[in-house]
């Protein structure tokens, strides 16, 4: 069996990782088990190929994730860079067609809501391999996520990814709801957990060997950086989205509800290419902000400390120590929740609802009035988080097993233009 996944932003390394790894997994055992009906392997060995698009290329986009989650150079490389969204998708389904067409995988795998994500999918829905019009299965994991908002580029991705997929591996149950409300039949969707989960389980303990508090001058002078060292009382923050840089109002808007929590702490911002160019070109003045080389040392001094982006361990440490996180991004209202700290959502709405039904989130939108207000209640509310259902470090294993299923049940009645999902759903 061939599986193809496909990476191509850096929120994509931490959801594909724990696939690559579970697939590494089934093939030390697969390979034993045979169908009685007609002798075929029902548990075969996977021939895995990672395609990396370049959507992101920066060596802190991207490299230093494949050395943080332990994943391999990719097998091919589509080096299409940045453009328009539009450019950009067509860039990667034109060099994405010609892979598959030499690859001829069984499966594809596109991980979240990037523009990679949609190329690569609408490129699997619609090649064909041979007159029969034979062609791979599509997974998509993290399926039925809706934030109800087709402004957001991600949404419209999302909606039709799924729409094209035929296994929906879904992160939350308000996936399941979303799908079947847009008539996705059940038996495709496939309530799995969170594989970005599954790498903050594998990886949290280890991020404590970062020494990025240090070089941030987050710790005590003078002590290490292992578990228990004293730090400093800081707040991390995040913003990329267009709907908040590309702005110049907006974007003074939320920089003004951050000054009192500047005024009372430092507020660690690595600043995504996106905002550090709008920050540029609008000639923004973030009062009292210092620019700290992620290689050099800090004096944890209070108000905006900008940084460049940080790889996965260095940040999943400053998430685990801060006070406060302060985002507009998808992944970290998940990770936040996961590890039981305080967010502050800079947006209208979320995608992923149960960050604030059971966990730590607060949507505070993007007023000075909103953000400082929500600010203030997150900084001083109690949690007893509960963990969402499945976000148990599993995720990637179920997605292995029910892929295989899927590819064996596809072989044994051999439909040649595979269209409905063949499989039970295991919820
Ligand atoms: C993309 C995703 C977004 C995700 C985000 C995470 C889409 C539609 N958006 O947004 O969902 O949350 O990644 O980062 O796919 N650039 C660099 N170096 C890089 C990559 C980008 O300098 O390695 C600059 C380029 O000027 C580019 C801009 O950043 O034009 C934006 O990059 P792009 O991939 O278009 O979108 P993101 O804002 O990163």
């Amino acid at each position: 069996m061939k599986i193809i996944t496909v990476v191509g932003a850096r929120p994509n390394f931490m959801k594909a990782a724990p696939i690559v790894a579970a697939i590494r997994e089934h093939n030390k055992q697969a390979g034993q088990t045979y169908d009685g009906l007609d002798g075929q392997i029902a548990d075969p060995t996977i021939d895995h190929v990672l395609v990396h698009t370049g959507q992101h290329y920066d060596a802190l986009m991207s490299d230093s994730f494949f050395a943080d989650l332990n994943l391999p150079a990719p097998d091919i490389q589509l080096e299409v860079g940045s453009g328009s969204h539009v450019l950009q998708t067509a860039h990667i389904m034109e060099k994405f067609e010609g892979v598959l067409l030499r690859e001829r995988p069984d499966l594809v795998v596109v991980v979240g809501d990037v523009n990679s994500t949609i190329a690569c999918a609408l490129v699997t829905a619609k090649i064909s391999f041979d007159v029969a019009g034979t062609r791979p299965l599509l997974a998509h994991v993290e399926a039925g996520l809706r934030s109800f908002d087709r402004a957001m580029p991600e949404e419209i991705n999302r909606v039709i990814t799924d729409h094209v997929s035929d296994l929906l591996f879904v992160t939350e149950e308000s996936g399941i709801r979303n799908l079947r409300d847009e008539g996705i039949s059940p038996d495709a969707i496939h309530f799995v957990g969170n594989t970005m989960i599954d790498s903050l389980l594998t990886f949290k303990d280890k991020a404590d060997a970062s020494t990025i508090l240090s070089r941030l001058g987050l710790r005590a002078q003078g002590s290490g950086n292992g578990n228990g060292n004293p730090t400093a009382r800081y707040a991390l923050l995040t913003l990329h989205r267009p709907s908040n840089v590309d702005n110049r109002d907006t974007f003074q808007e939320i920089l003004h509800g951050l000054e009192g929590l500047a005024a009372d702490c430092p507020v660690v911002f690595p600043v995504h290419p996106r905002t550090q160019k709008r920050i540029k070109d609008f000639g923004l003045e973030l009062a009292t902000s210092i620019r700290v080389d992620a290689t050099e040392c800090g004096t944890g001094a209070k108000g905006i400390i900008l940084t460049d982006p940080l790889g996965y361990l260095d940040f999943v440490c400053l998430m685990k120590h801060a006070a406060v996180v302060l985002t507009d991004s998808g992944g970290i209202q998940e990770e936040t929740t996961c590890l039981g700290i305080p967010c502050v959502t800079v947006r209208e709405n979320t995608e992923r609802p149960v960050t604030v039904e059971s966990g730590t989130n607060m949507i505070a939108g993007t007023t000075k009035k909103g953000i400082a207000d929500v600010i203030r209640r997150q900084m001083g509310r109690k949690y007893s988080n509960r963990m969402p259902r499945k976000w148990d470090g599993e995720a990637a294993e179920r997605i292995v097993n029910i892929s295989v299923r899927a590819y064996c049940e596809r072989a044994s009645t051999r439909p040649l233009n595979f269209r409905s999902p063949l499989i039970p759903s295991c919820r």
